[in-house]
């Protein structure tokens, strides 16, 4: 049986209908919280981790829930699908769970060609963004960065469901806390990096409208006291229009390429932390994301993003 929804087009419910059918509804999924080996990194930043016995658990309020909580709390969740889900169904029905319940906008579409979910997987021709090759289909390494900084409106959670993760020791994901980063900055580079003195390019292969190739805005929204600050960045895309920017933006700079900062900052998530059937939730705008050389030419991720409202309008 398919069912057709506006972002994700034809959903399998199959697997949903047989689960229904063949077990009882579970009552709740097992929140683990310290079940996945992070081996030095663990130690750093324990991620929550929820395993997902069953499609059928995208549709249990009370594990939307726990999911809604665990976001806004850590701005960070593994999911552990232990079924398989070849088109994301599972994903997909949270996400449209997030909206219905907990206030979430639906996904963005990834550019003027393509719906809510992207492959990132490497590819050479029949490139998603059409006649543009996204960074995420190279196997370059991929510095850190938030999703979508080019957006006016970007898009404050992404996932990315592995399909297949890379079997060469390549493609790990990292992760950096934007809050143990400003402990690092100068209260000077964070009043500049909170100001409107940034030029944005919007990448080719995200272009919405041709006739908006840049946006002007901030680095960092100013401090919240219940949203903290939050950040959009990708380096390769942002240029200081003034002095004091540019300053604040030098700092930055050297702040991400610090070794201290990155071991006191960040977690290195390997295809062991994140194998096939795992699915991490990220705050896109309270973690800086970034990933290394690509090993496997077989490397699959699935992304969505979602709710997306300008940059220090996140609610309260
Ligand atoms: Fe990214």
């Amino acid at each position: 049986m398919l069912r057709s929804n506006p972002f994700f087009g034809h959903m399998s419910l199959r697997n949903c209908r047989f689960r229904l059918f063949s077990s009882v509804l579970p009552r709740g999924p097992t929140r683990s919280g310290t079940s996945v080996t992070f081996s030095t990194a663990q130690r750093v930043f324990p991620i929550e981790t929820i395993e997902v016995p069953g499609l059928l658990y995208s549709r249990n309020t009370n594990h939307v829930a726990q999911v809604s909580t665990i976001l806004g709390d850590a701005g960070i969740l593994k999911l552990s699908l232990l079924f398989p889900d070849p088109k994301s169904d599972y994903l997909s029905q949270l996400v449209l769970g997030l909206h219905n319940n907990h206030n979430h906008h639906l996904p963005i579409t990834h550019s003027g060609l393509r719906g809510a979910f992207w492959d990132v997987r490497p590819a050479v021709s029949n490139f998603q963004g059409g006649t543009y090759q996204a960074r995420s289909e190279t196997m370059k390494n991929f510095p850190w960065h938030t999703d979508c900084c080019y957006e006016e409106y970007p898009p404050r959670y992404f996932a990315l469901h592995v399909l297949q993760h890379d079997r060469h020791g390549g493609g790990a994901l990292s992760v950096m806390s934007v809050n143990k980063i400003l402990d690092h900055l100068s209260p000077k580079a964070i009043n500049a990096l909170s100001r409107p003195e940034f030029k944005i390019m919007v990448p080719q292969e995200f272009m919405k409208n041709p006739t908006k190739r840049w946006i002007f805005g901030s680095i960092l929204t100013p401090h919240h006291p219940n949203k903290g600050i939050s950040i959009r960045f990708r380096r390769d895309l942002i240029s200081a229009v003034t002095t004091r920017a540019s300053q604040a933006l030098a700092e930055l700079d050297l702040l991400l390429q610090d070794a201290t900062v990155q071991s006191s900052s960040s977690l290195r998530l390997s295809a062991q932390d994140l194998p096939r059937g795992s699915v991490i939730v990220i705050d896109n705008r309270k973690w800086l994301h970034a990933r290394n050389q690509i090993k496997d030419q077989e490397r699959h991720l699935r992304r969505v993003r979602w709710d997306a409202v300008p940059l220090g309008n996140e609610g309260t």
